[in-house]
């Protein structure tokens, strides 16, 4: 029965792929565009390019597919997480998106627990107020912007502005929409309590759905622009880490899967909703009907390594470029020949302020141990290394709620190297597998599509018949040791500098 199309509106590019009946991909478009950085701790980026990356990236999956638009059967989003679209009534975009990764709701988000209650808050939402989330961006414009706030009468998720422009529809669903802060994760749908504490209209919020089911139909404009037909349905689809579990089959419990891409995540699927009493981890609806995630986000995983790759390693690019190959390999290259524990050297991957095991937006990058022996190789595999402590501190929190771990599946751009993925298996000191779904969050929201449409009859069915595992790397157990003891001296660096980042901090304010 026909192709499904998923569409992921990531924050470096949207990416758009073609599957038929039994999972395969057989068609795939990536159009990238800029994020803004207006002023230190902020992210934006233009709806506008999102819309144009959908469009772009669908006609060349559909092009590279062979097929025709017609022979589309349903179509699933998925999207970075928590980011602001404000609409006014005439529906028009009114300010730049405010995204995922934008820090600069600190006060706000005191001001959400205050007027809440910490405790009440963890019960209405399973989170806590973090600067990252949707509602302390609203209440931020409504203070720096109220002649922009005023207008406002939609408050939509990336993903669901694209559903928007597809459809006509104000839609969501519960997966997305636990990373707002104004939705009650427990029961599924908006918290009215919320929303009346923080004084924020009920309908400025979209109706909301389980992430399988149809939400809306492409509309006959939509569709010419696409190069699809209208009257294509649309399912719900997923937040990008949950679309991404369920492209990697983490569908029941005891599944456990790491991505790392620009952020790094681990998550774990809940059959019972269950939360961190510190509110360290983010419990979300999972796009699974009826059930759960847990997750632990470093911001800057793939990130740092981007980052590293774009300021220090002009030559890599240059000589990769001559090479046709991809600068990763070849300062993943360099990464290898190191030792572990990088000679003494240390990395903090808080580039962007941190969410998991530290909500600190004040938090930044460190080089530890810097000595004269010390080359860029080195600093390549403490970045490797440094991004795999970080994340093993958010494992260690989930195993405190789901401690049947004992395989982890790995995916993201991060996770394609050998290098990284046995760093991560020694430091996690647990196997490592991959999947087929090597297309991301993009794979999951299409699966959801075949759901939806009737193809599949249950998430489930679609991941068993679909996922399957790929590779296994066990942790080397001398190099776990030694991990161990490089874990316990990264951990005694945060506490030792939180003073000096906030200091930091205020001296640049
Ligand atoms: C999750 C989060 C990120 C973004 C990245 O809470 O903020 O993983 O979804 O796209």
């Amino acid at each position: 029965m026909g192709f499904f199309l998923g569409i992921d509106i990531g924050t470096s590019a949207t990416k758009a792929i073609v599957i038929d009946g039994d999972g395969r991909v057989v068609g795939s478009g990536t159009v990238e565009y800029p994020l803004y950085t207006p002023r230190p701790n902020w992210a934006e980026q233009d709806p506008e390019d999102w819309w144009k990356g959908t469009v772009g990236s669908t006609r060349r999956a559909i092009e590279s597919a062979g097929i025709s638009g017609d022979d589309i059967s349903g179509i699933g989003f998925s999207g970075q997480m928590h980011g602001a679209v404000l609409l006014d009534s005439a529906d028009r975009v009114l300010r730049p998106a405010i995204l995922w990764c934008d820090q600069r709701t600190a006060q706000e988000c005191d001001e959400i627990t205050e007027t809440v209650g910490a405790r009440r808050l963890l019960e209405l939402t399973y989170n806590k107020a973090l600067a990252g989330f949707t509602a302390p961006k609203i209440l931020w414009v409504r203070k720096n912007e109220p002649e922009i706030y005023e207008k406002v009468r939609k408050v939509l998720l990336p993903k669901d502005y694209i559903r928007f422009r597809m459809t006509g529809e104000y839609a969501t669903e519960v997966s997305d929409a636990s990373g707002t802060l104004l939705f009650d994760v427990k029961n599924r749908t908006w918290s009215n309590e919320m929303l009346d504490e923080l004084e924020i209209p009920r309908e400025f919020m979209p109706d909301c759905y389980e992430s399988p089911v149809v939400s809306g139909q492409v509309s006959t404009e939509a569709a010419s622009e696409l190069g699809i037909k209208p009257g294509i349905p649309v399912v719900g689809g997923g937040g990008d880490n949950a679309a991404g579990a369920v492209g990697n089959g983490i569908v029941h419990s005891g599944l456990t899967w790491v991505t790392v891409g620009t952020s790094g995540v681990v998550f774990a699927h809940m059959d019972e909703v269950d939360l961190d009493e510190e509110g360290r981890l983010h419990t979300f609806c999972h796009a699974v009907p009826g059930k759960w995630h847990v997750m632990g986000v470093t911001l800057a995983a793939g990130g740092s390594l981007q980052w590293f790759r774009n300021n220090l390693c002009e030559s890599e690019r240059s000589v990769a470029g001559l090479m046709g190959k991809d600068a990763y390999e070849l300062i993943t290259a360099e990464a290898a020949t190191v030792e572990i524990l990088s000679e003494g050297l240390f990395f903090l991957p808080y580039l962007s302020g941190e969410r998991t095991p530290y909500p600190d937006p004040n938090a930044r990058g460190v080089f530890f141990g810097l000595s004269l022996r010390h080359t860029k190789a080195h600093m390549a595999r403490a970045i490797l290394e440094g991004v795999a402590y970080s994340l093993s501190d958010c494992l260690d929190l989930v195993r405190t709620l789901v401690p049947d771990v004992s395989e982890i599946r790995a995916s993201g751009g991060g996770a394609r190297s050998d290098l990284w993925r046995q760093i991560l298996a020694d430091v996690f000191k647990t196997r490592m597998t991959t999947t087929n779904a090597t297309e991301g969050p993009a794979f999951g929201a299409a699966l959801l599509a075949a759901v939806g449409v009737g193809h599949f009859s249950s998430v489930e069915e679609a991941c068993d018949h679909c996922v399957r595992i790929e590779s296994s790397l066990d942790p080397v157990e001398s190099n776990a040791a030694r991990y161990e003891k490089g874990k316990a001296l990264y951990r005694s660096l945060y506490p030792a500098l939180k003073d000096a980042f906030d200091r930091n901090a205020e001296l640049l304010s």
